[in-house]
């Protein structure tokens, strides 16, 4: 019998969303939400796992996230958009899977290795911050996830998740556990206006998707480009050049961009040139989304009701899998 394909992804709300959202995974659940049952997860939770001294502004954002997906078409009659925290049973199923991980395996987790170094933590990184990734496998398969569309980083967390589905569903020679496929964006990583890493509010260099018309014009007109393109008679490069990176990943005149690459790497075509048709390209692509977001924003409470019932409704099958996962264990007395 084949699966059905469930999709599951989630955005710690430690922000609003930015363009690297947007690419990374936001354009697939779009899609995905015609085709699919959808659950999209606003994680909390996970967001505290690096801001626990901060817990109101994780609170804070919530609003602004559920904003964002309401701006670029996510649908909540299509899709389940829910409240982590308010899912106690991830937290339950995350501790029994906490037995069939080690303390090893967890700090040799590329994205949360990567994630350390960022962060400085070092030794002194907290066991909350170390095991959410098996956290979100509890999120992940909870919801009998099979579909996950994320960015390139959030591979090692997927990987870690079906260890974990195939190590208990061996463990007790049963398939209520059901592994994840990720699916990876057309744009796997959108570098961030620094050029460096990735787009991040943590690392300063994202442009979000409630920017003003104004503040992208602004922060497309400090992007890395080529560090060698002094003069505009220069031939310049395109490689790693951010401002490129990005006409690729959101333009839509494939021609004009192309002779643009050809002419800057021939010399001739100024930087601010450059940037202000990618300016342009990307307030063509955001204007629309404002719009939608000032109309939402005008009801608030409808836009919180929305997320009241997707949890409500989120929760009814989180249940569902945690009395199975419990009747597998024999944790079911009464
Ligand atoms: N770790 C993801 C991120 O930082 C967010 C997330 C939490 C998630 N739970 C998830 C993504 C479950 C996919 C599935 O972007």
């Amino acid at each position: 019998m084949t699966k059905k394909i469930i999709v599951l992804t989630g955005d710690r709300p430690t922000g609003p969303l930015h363009l690297g959202h947007y690419v990374g995974s936001l354009l697939n659940r779009i899609e995905l939400q015609d085709k699919y049952k959808q659950f999209v997860m606003l994680a909390d939770i996970q967001a505290l796992t690096d801001n626990m001294a901060n817990p109101h502004k994780i609170r804070d954002n919530i609003l602004d996230v559920v904003l964002d997906y309401l701006a670029v078409g996510i649908d909540p009659t299509k899709t389940t958009i829910f409240l982590q925290s308010m899912i106690p049973e991830i937290a339950e199923l995350a501790i029994l899977y906490g037995n069939f991980v080690t303390l090893n395996r967890l700090k040799r987790n590329p994205t949360v290795k990567t994630e350390i170094q960022q962060k400085g933590y070092g030794d002194s990184v907290t066991v909350g911050f170390l095991t959410y990734p098996i956290h979100q496998a509890a999120d992940i398969t909870l919801f009998k996830g099979t579909l996950i569309p994320v960015g390139e980083d959030q591979l090692p967390i997927i990987e870690q998740t079906n260890e974990i589905v195939r190590a208990f569903n061996n463990a007790y020679a049963t398939d209520i556990l059901h592994a994840a496929k990720p699916l990876i964006s057309r744009v796997a990583r959108l570098p961030g206006i620094d050029g460096k890493a990735k787009m991040s509010k943590s690392l300063h260099n994202a442009i979000f998707l409630s920017d003003s018309a104004d503040t992208v014009n602004k922060k497309v007109m400090q992007m890395y480009t080529d560090p060698n393109h002094i003069r505009v008679e220069d031939p310049g490069k395109i490689e790693c050049n951010t401002v490129f990176t990005y006409l690729d990943a959101f333009g839509t005149d494939t021609t004009t961009i192309a002779q643009m690459k050809e002419h800057y790497q021939h010399g001739g075509l100024g930087d601010v040139k450059v940037k202000r048709y990618l300016a342009d390209v990307l307030n063509g692509m955001l204007e629309p989304l404002r719009q939608r977001r000032a109309v939402f924003a005008q009801d608030q409470q409808a836009v919180m009701a929305c997320v009241q019932s997707g949890t409500h409704n989120a929760r009814a099958v989180a249940r569902e899998t945690m009395a199975e996962v419990r009747h597998v264990l024999g944790l079911n007395y009464f």
